[in-house]
């Protein structure tokens, strides 16, 4: 892999030999790489298969300030690939699990039951949440079926607030109208926890965003996408040390720079097709991988113009609208885009490509133009309303964070160091602002709890074409970047990572504690 060799070269020359890790823990046995490799899903005839679009889910009831859901987590089947039953760990059995829609500044509760064989740990992406449910990798929910007995399935668990079956995770949703996403976080396991199903939509909207021309309902699409390797007999391949998920935590070290899957889905299908009309729509994508970054695009291209106009980021609302040729997306990122599919005469088929990809990799989905349709929408030049930024004048606090991929079995660390449960590596005050410079080697996708922030540069330069609107997952392949955010909504202790998650795993992480 490229990936992995031009991280061994950088590494190389810094040096890490005089860090202390824990060799051992992560390295595979060295028989399982060849095997490993060989994996090849069945094959599958690309846009075939319709787009589905994961359900909304009702809320169990409502009161004056709250919607009250339950989830239950559990393995299932589904036919991902035609005619190959899949078992799938799925919120509610489904994979993506089920959208809730939530509305700015009105609670959400969600009660999670596992009933999955292992301890499970919900965190909501993007969401500003109190500490307690935040979804702590400690914080686990132990399987409903097991006894009383804490260590059930977790080997150790480092004294997180272990619930027994159920837990309420309290949103507050104090925030802009976003997609946000809520998935697994379990401690040494949140990889193949994630590639196993358990990942969906959550969605805020506000007045803000209703008053908006822009394309919605069936031209309001969420595309989630993700990609996954099938064995033979059509069940997901996860190169786990331990695929029970109950012992040792790891991939085989072949894998330790992420897995990656040959097959791409897009809401939990092969390549999926969707019939479109002769309008603008809102797609609004997730890269929901384990460690795959993709650069769309669209071919073809629209005759005139951009492909893609972005309206959004990960949160929200951008203040204008940005053109683009491609976007690059790099695991947990969000973009939300308006595709004008009115430019292409009926009867064309647009493939949304994966530029960074190879054979089956290269494409995700296709859009098939296949009626007239009336226009109802429009991109205003102004989408959100001007809000004053956090001001670097103001930062009280500049620190700097270095990600460096682990390889051979070592470990991936932030500024050398494997994660700790109980060390805090920055303590920002309430309600202060600070800069944060990250650097990365090889390629991270770097992921903030709680807050957002704004890219302020790159390398010393403007910040990159991506990188526009508030942030919670900045994406960096080397050099460095600067960030800014203004520590507010609660005090308390949370993590920020790399979101590989196969590097996530691997130690990646690092504790910040509002205070
Ligand atoms: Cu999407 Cu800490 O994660
Ligand atoms: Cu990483």
């Amino acid at each position: 892999m490229k990936l992995s060799r031009r991280g061994f070269l950088r590494l190389g020359m810094l040096g890490v030999a005089s860090v202390a890790l824990p060799i051992g823990r992560m390295i595979g046995p060295m028989n399982e790489l060849a095997k490993a490799g060989a994996v090849t899903s069945p094959p599958v005839e690309p846009f075939q298969v319709p787009l589905p679009i994961p359900p909304v889910l009702k809320p169990v009831r409502t009161d004056a300030s709250t919607d009250y859901y339950e989830m239950v987590q559990r393995e299932a089947t589904a036919e991902i690939l035609p005619g190959y039953r899949t078992t799938i760990w799925g919120y509610e059995g489904i994979f993506p699990g089920p959208t809730i829609e939530a509305r700015s500044g009105r609670q959400v509760v969600v009660s999670q039951r596992n009933e999955l064989p292992v301890p499970v740990v919900t965190h909501l992406h993007g969401g500003v949440t109190p500490p307690e449910s935040d979804g702590y990798p400690t914080d686990l929910i132990l399987p409903a079926s097991s006894s009383h007995d804490a260590n059930h399935g977790t080997g150790h668990h480092h004294g997180g607030a272990v619930a027994h079956g159920t837990r309420d995770y309290v949103y507050p949703n104090q925030q802009r109208a976003a997609m946000l996403w809520y998935h697994d976080h379990r401690m040494d396991f949140t990889g193949p926890q994630v590639y196993r199903g358990l990942a969906g939509l959550y969605i805020i909207r506000d007045e803000i965003e209703d008053a908006l021309p822009l394309p919605r309902d069936e031209r309001e699409v969420p595309l989630v996408i993700t990609d996954r390797t099938f064995t033979a007999d059509g069940d997901l391949y996860y190169p786990s040390l331990d695929p029970t998920l109950q012992g040792q935590p790891g991939v085989v070290s072949s894998f330790a720079n992420g897995v990656f899957g040959d097959t791409i889905l897009v809401n939990g299908a092969p390549w999926p097709v969707l019939d479109v009309g002769t309008a603008r729509y809102r797609l609004r994508l997730l890269n929901a991988s384990n460690a795959r970054p993709y650069l769309l695009a669209l071919d073809p291209p629209p005759p005139n113009g951009p492909a893609f106009i972005q309206i959004g980021s990960d949160g929200g609302l951008l203040e204008t609208p940005i053109p683009h040729d491609e976007i690059l997306i790099s695991p947990a990122e969000r973009f939300d885009v308006i595709v004008d599919f009115g430019q292409y005469p009926v009867g064309t088929s647009v493939r949304l490509v994966n530029r960074e990809g190879v054979g089956p990799t290269a494409d995700v989905m296709r859009f098939d133009v296949a009626r007239r349709e009336e226009e109802y929408s429009e991109i205003p030049d102004r989408l959100a309303p001007e809000e004053p930024l956090p001001d670097p004048s103001e930062a009280v606090e500049v620190r700097r964070f270095q990600f460096i991929a682990g390889f051979f079995g070592w470990p991936s660390t932030v500024n050398f160091r494997i994660f700790d449960p109980n060390r805090i590596a920055a303590r920002p005050r309430l309600d202060t602002t600070e800069i944060w410079e990250l650097h990365a080697d090889p390629e991270h996708p770097i992921h903030l709890h709680l807050v957002h922030f704004r890219v302020l540069s790159r390398n010393g330069g403007p910040p990159g074409p991506w990188d526009a609107g508030w942030k919670d997952t900045v994406f960096m392949r080397g050099g460095s970047a600067q960030i800014i955010a203004r520590f507010s909504g609660y005090r308390g202790k949370y993590v920020f990572h790399c979101h590989n998650l196969e590097h996530e795993d691997m130690m990646m992480m690092e504790n910040f504690e509002v205070v």
